[in-house]
């Protein structure tokens, strides 16, 4: 799926004199990957628009096509999504999805080979989707993906009945969907709302209730999309304790239409960069502010950041609006973020560790060590990145403790994630790096294909 996204000709990253401009950044790929698969279990026809997917989305598409799902796309079809320097603007991508509906709950979804990509999402939802079908499905992934642990969903599903089965507990993972499932109590140890979501997911092909208990705050993506298509679901617990999500199955959720906000991941890129930045005023329209993913702004916030974050409108339960970052003069102050803030903030460690290397004093990450089993070893890709930047890195089993240092020229290995290969971006245009060669740019398309024109459109260098 990276087709369209041309190595560019130069890598070569500096600070940026300034950095300025209002960007609308693509779609939220977690918002966007439950809208198609729960379009394709829906009864009917349901209608997604999908601004600018990047790969992990269009990886959602293709494996729900590859398991006989009807999904026409019109507008920037696929491979000119990927367009990564210039050119004019892309226009969304509008996604009709004929959702199987009961027939999906009995077997039509399914049987087959799906590939997910690069995309733990698309594997991990797919999982929970497909556990209640009737087809023998294998769902396979790139080398990043198949060194990722899928036995966190494959375990429960089992306890609902599900024939699963791993690779020493990885991909690629076989489904044997076997009707009929039970709804049960479900105690996770890990508060990943992609093992959340899929178990949701399988909650309604099974009968009766489930319930599952969440030792922390997870995105709630999956319950809010769900309550609007009509699924009555329950959550309840402390914004950031434990939580329990309760589902009564079988049930099939009303088609619906949506347009996907932008995601806040991608706009933290510009955020955190203009928080850094001395010369910088960025205004971020249409953008997902859902409380679960919004920690970021808070804790740039404590560190002495000027940000403005306004809910406009909502769309599936899901509040969007405008962020507006402007320099406040001075550095940043450093933070401490401990376990109880990581799953709120977890896709955004490693450009908030970008901001705490340009801090005066010394932070600290604990409690972080999902980010190990991430795309890449991200613990250990954000120090050993940060460090070659010239800033004081120390590893922690579960995090980082980061101090400035003096800035210095690297090249990069992105090690293929394309968070690591944006957060170094950030590094180099906010001076925190005195400049950054990426040796894959062309993987940020995996969430943001349009990231490095969009870094022009804000007066940065990048490839050209
Ligand atoms: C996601 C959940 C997070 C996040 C990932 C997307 C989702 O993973 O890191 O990028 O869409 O549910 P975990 O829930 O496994 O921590």
């Amino acid at each position: 799926m990276r087709a369209a996204a041309a190595a560019p000709a130069s890598t070569e990253l500096r600070p940026a004199r300034e950095m300025s401009g209002e960007l609308a950044v693509p779609a939220d790929k977690s918002i966007a990957h439950r809208a198609l698969i729960l379009g394709a279990l829906a009864e009917g026809r349901s209608t997604i628009v999908v601004r600018h997917p990047g790969e992990d989305v269009l990886s959602t598409l293709a494996a729900l096509r590859a398991l006989g799902v009807r999904a026409e796309a019109a507008g920037d079809e696929p491979t000119t999504g990927h367009e990564p320097t210039s050119g004019e603007p892309l226009p969304p991508t509008s996604v009709r999805i004929d959702g199987l509906g009961q027939a999906g709950h009995a077997g039509r979804l399914g049987g087959g080979q799906a590939d997910c990509g690069n995309s733990g999402t698309t594997m991990r939802l797919l999982m929970g989707a497909l556990a209640g079908g009737a087809g023998e499905v294998v769902l396979t992934g790139d080398a990043s993906l198949s060194r990722r642990p899928m036995e966190r969903v494959a375990e429960p599903l089992r306890r609902m009945g599900a024939e699963v089965a791993t690779t020493d507990g990885r991909p690629p993972v076989t489904i044997l969907g076997r009707r009929p499932l039970a709804g049960v109590n479900h105690e996770l140890s890990v508060a990943s709302a992609q093992v959340l979501g899929a178990l949701v997911l399988a909650a309604l092909a099974a009968d009766g209730r489930t319930a599952i208990t969440v030792p922390g705050p997870t995105r709630d993506h999956t319950e809010r999309m769900l309550s609007a298509m009509g699924v009555p679901l329950s959550r309840s617990g402390r914004p950031r304790g434990a939580s329990v999500t309760t589902v009564d199955g079988p049930s099939v959720p009303r088609p619906m239409r949506m347009t996907v906000p932008g995601d806040f991941s991608s706009a933290a890129a510009w955020v955190v960069a203009a928080a850094i930045h001395p010369a910088a005023s960025v205004r971020l329209a249409n953008v997902g502010l859902n409380p679960t993913r919004v920690a970021l702004l808070d804790a740039l916030r404590e560190m002495g950041a000027g940000i403005e974050a306004t809910v406009e409108t909502e769309q599936a339960g899901e509040p969007i609006g405008t962020i507006s970052v402007s320099s406040r003069g001075g550095p940043l102050r450093a933070l401490r973020v401990g376990p109880e803030l990581v799953p709120a903030l977890i896709d955004e460690l490693p450009l908030l560790a970008v901001a705490m290397a340009a801090a005066e004093g010394t932070s600290e990450v604990r409690g972080a060590q999902e980010l190990r089993v991430k795309e890449s070893d991200r613990i250990a890709a954000v120090a050993a990145a940060l460090t070659a930047v010239g800033a004081n890195v120390e590893e922690l089993p579960d995090g980082w403790r980061i101090r400035r240092g003096r800035p210095r020229e690297a090249t990069i290995a992105t090690r293929g994630d394309h968070r690591l290969a944006i957060s170094l971006a950030v590094a180099a245009w906010a001076g925190v790096a005195a400049g950054v060669r990426l040796d894959d740019p062309a993987c940020v398309a995996v969430s943001y294909p349009t990231f490095w024109r969009d870094a022009q459109r804000l007066g940065l260098g990048g490839p050209a």
